[in-house]
């Protein structure tokens, strides 16, 4: 074939425009998210840099922790030391994302700007001296931890508004879940509660359980319940509760605002709980959601039956038929009858000791947590305020009981 030794202009000029179309649109079509989705990514990460950047930030970088005031008269915090690096939260705290710094000591870090986040406690004022920083890097996180009940919140959080951006409580919508303890499978080792639905083991039939220490104990459990107190007026009015209580059942009040003394600490006290009673009243000061203390975690660790009142859904926190839950009835007079009920047979008793054979109770701290939350990648792009922490904080509260007494 004989190609014409020269075309003319115009057709040139066409066959260009149609090669160039042609090219422009292979180029359009290989760049297509249907062919290509892999590019879109790539790109992406070409033209922010981001690729490194995200590598970096979610893999090798420690995250640096100031925690900015003390929890009460603890500067650690019930954390072993002052600062605490990737080995001390590894080893020590058994954290499972470790690559964190911890300190209470302000110049850890040249300046403040340079902490990834910085933990104010609270429940207290901050203290006069180091009142708050003076500047803020709008990338690191202000955390509001605590671990005291709204009514037992010494702080103004008026002031505090789009301040913090994370919570860290006992609430358990809060971002680091805080809790006085932690039911833990006794097979996996996994945390069971606290959970918003826990997935628990349903307990077994009355008599089907056989606990052989509260057998042994149960010939000299002669007395009804103990209460060791020593806040005497409280929101939740569990003092009238109690008073109510003990007009229908032998109920024997240590400390402050009871007639029994024992004093703190002495092994005695505590062992009368497993020899002597049967039910021990973990009554708590105000009717909070989520609201659980250390109070009730210690009847649980001994032989005896914790009978609840608090503000809290248990079936969070507890495995089923471990406790009495005092809201759970309609009158004191109810209350009292159950626990009479309970109290009579060694085999009712024994029931609410099942748990014992699945579950264990340890804990775990909410630094690991915390850490972890530092590294996770969906936070790296995201913003939090918590624009009325007051109300977030306060809202959480009711102040009356559902039991009539
Ligand atoms: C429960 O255990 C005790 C002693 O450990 C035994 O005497 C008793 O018969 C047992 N009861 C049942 C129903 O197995
Ligand atoms: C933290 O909260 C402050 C105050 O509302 C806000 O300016 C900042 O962007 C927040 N930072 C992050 C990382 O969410």
């Amino acid at each position: 074939m004989r190609l014409p030794k020269r075309l003319p202009p115009k057709l040139q000029l066409l066959l260009l425009l149609l090669l160039a179309g042609l090219i422009l649109g292979i180029y359009q079509l290989t760049d297509s998210p249907l062919l290509n989705q892999y590019g879109i990514l790539k790109k992406y990460l070409k033209r922010s840099g981001a690729e490194s950047k995200a590598a970096a930030a979610t893999t090798t970088a420690n995250r640096r922790i100031l925690l900015w005031s003390s929890f009460f008269e603890d500067a650690r915090w019930k954390l072993p030391y002052d600062t605490l690096g990737p080995q001390e939260f590894r080893d020590e705290l058994q954290c499972g994302v470790y690559q964190c710094e911890l300190s209470n000591q302000h110049d850890y870090l040249p300046a403040l700007e340079l902490y990834d986040a910085i933990v104010f406690h609270a429940a207290q004022p901050f203290p006069l001296l180091k009142s708050l920083p003076k500047r803020r890097n709008p990338s690191q996180l202000y955390v509001f931890a605590l671990l005291e009940s709204p009514g037992e919140t010494k702080h103004r959080l008026s002031d505090e508004q789009d301040f913090y951006n994370l919570t860290m409580s006992y609430r358990l919508d809060s971002d680091i879940v805080w809790p006085y303890a932690r039911l833990l499978d006794k097979q996996t080792r996994a945390q069971v509660a606290p959970s918003a639905a826990p997935h628990w083991r349903q307990p077994p039939a009355v008599g089907a359980w056989n606990d052989s220490d509260v057998w042994r104990l149960w010939p000299t459990k002669s007395k009804m319940a103990a209460w060791f107190v020593s806040h005497c007026e409280t929101l939740s009015l569990r003092e009238k509760l109690a008073a109510a209580l003990e007009q229908h059942l032998q109920l024997d009040i240590y400390g402050k605002c009871g007639k029994l003394s024992c004093a703190r600490g002495d092994p005695h006290c505590d062992n009368m709980l497993d020899t002597d009673y049967k039910f021990y009243l973990a009554f708590e000061n105000s009717l909070c959601e989520d609201y659980v203390t250390e109070k009730l975690y210690g009847a649980l660790q001994r032989n005896i039956v914790p009978v609840v009142f608090g503000g809290a859904d248990y079936t969070r926190f507890l495995p089923p038929h471990s406790y009495i839950d005092a809201e759970q009835f309609e009158s004191v007079d109810e209350l009292a009858a159950h626990m009479d009920f309970v109290a009579s047979d060694v085999y009712e008793y024994m029931s609410y000791f099942w748990w014992r054979e699945h579950y264990s109770i340890g804990n775990a701290s909410p630094f690991c947590d915390l850490c972890a939350k530092l590294h996770a990648t969906n936070w790296l792009h995201k913003r939090q305020a918590y624009a009325d922490i007051e109300a977030w904080w306060f809202n959480s509260c009711r102040f009356s009981s559902r039991i009539r007494f």
